[in-house]
């Protein structure tokens, strides 16, 4: 790999601290609201996922970013420039991947990468073997795009990106038509570009890819944000889970809802499951531990579940339905 594609310029201490700046952007089509006031901050050198289910409105939010089609209302910054008053500032250093990557088909991946260096700044021509090798394909250059399989137009995709050595990359649902290691390979890819330095927005409906992939996440739903923020900061919003595995879960059960922890208790298969509320502290466990135990009860098994990002994702979502 060359340094040709490392080289991000270091960002100053003044400089706007946003790679993506939202207030109240809104987009209709028709009587269909489809971004409805969307306020979006999205930190400079994060991988940052933009998660909801099908029709939440994420395309089109990426779609209003990058110009393809005009919001109704509401400002947004891209890398600090005013969009669209400074566009052409702005998408210079911004490489962006909508829907499916769509290439020559007939050509191969380093001809169809020539003819996009060719409308881009003089130093993008010197750009196309890095690029190449960056995303894996360097030994596949010469064939024709018609051969490759997803992954790697995903990639050439992905390369087409590096040409403008951009500091932030806008990837729709970029796991959509990849097989399991295919989205290996892609999370790496992100992780690695992040490293370097650049921004990396993704949206996605796959909350599970979210989870792994970003450090940070907007979820929307109905084109609304419901909430944003850091991955680990968002969980803790959730709830804590404990799976019991003992000799009487009948005994436990009771001693468990004769306590002050507030603890949802269910049991199932003889495996009680205490579901507590966000916030409750770690140390809650080790007391509910001390009380099975001086209660006669035998422990074979005590877990903390973290819940993941999705069943969160669901419960947020719902209750949301619910307030409408
Ligand atoms: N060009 C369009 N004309 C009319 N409605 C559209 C258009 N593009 C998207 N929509 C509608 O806007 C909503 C959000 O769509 P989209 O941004 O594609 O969601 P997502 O990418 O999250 O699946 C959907 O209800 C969709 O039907
Ligand atoms: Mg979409």
């Amino acid at each position: 790999m060359t340094d040709v594609l490392s080289a991000v310029p270091r960002q100053s201490s003044s400089e706007n601290p946003w790679a993506v700046e939202t207030h109240e952007l809104t987009k209709r089509f028709g009587g269909r609201i489809a971004v409805d006031g969307v306020d979006l901050l999205v930190p400079r050198g994060c991988a940052f996922g933009y998660l909801g289910p099908n029709g939440a409105g994420k395309t089109t939010l990426i779609r209003v970013l990058l110009g393809l089609t005009h919001a109704d209302a509401g400002t947004m910054k891209l890398l600090g420039h005013e969009v669209p008053k400074h566009r052409d500032v702005a998408l210079a250093r911004v490489g962006a991947i909508v829907d499916e990557p769509r290439f020559h088909q007939h050509l191969t991946g380093r001809q169809n990468l020539q003819i996009l260096a060719a409308a881009r700044e003089p130093a993008a021509k010197g750009r196309i073997e890095a690029a190449l090798d960056r995303v894996g394909i360097l030994h596949r250059a010469n064939e024709k795009v018609s051969k490759y399989s997803m992954g790697m137009r995903q990639r050439l995709g992905v390369a087409a990106c590096l040409l403008g050595d951009p500091q932030l990359l806008i990837l729709d649902e970029p796991m959509n038509g990849l097989d399991p290691a295919g989205m290996v390979d892609m999370r790496e890819m992100i992780t690695s570009l992040v490293a370097e330095g650049r921004t990396v927005v993704l949206s996605s409906h796959l909350l599970d890819e979210i989870e792994r992939t970003c450090d940070a996440v907007a979820i929307v739903d109905q084109g609304r944000i419901i909430r944003q923020g850091p991955i680990t900061e968002l969980l803790a919003g959730a709830t804590l889970e404990v799976e019991i595995d003992c000799n009487s879960p009948d005994t436990a059960r009771s001693l468990l809802e004769g306590n002050s922890f507030d603890a949802q208790v269910t049991v199932a298969d003889d495996e009680i499951h205490v579901s507590l509320p966000a916030g409750t502290a770690r140390d809650v466990i080790a007391e509910i531990n001390r009380l099975l135990v001086t209660g006669g009860v035998s422990v074979y098994r005590l877990q903390e579940n973290h819940a993941s990002l999705e069943k969160w994702f669901l419960e947020v979502t719902s209750r949301l339905g619910e307030e409408q």
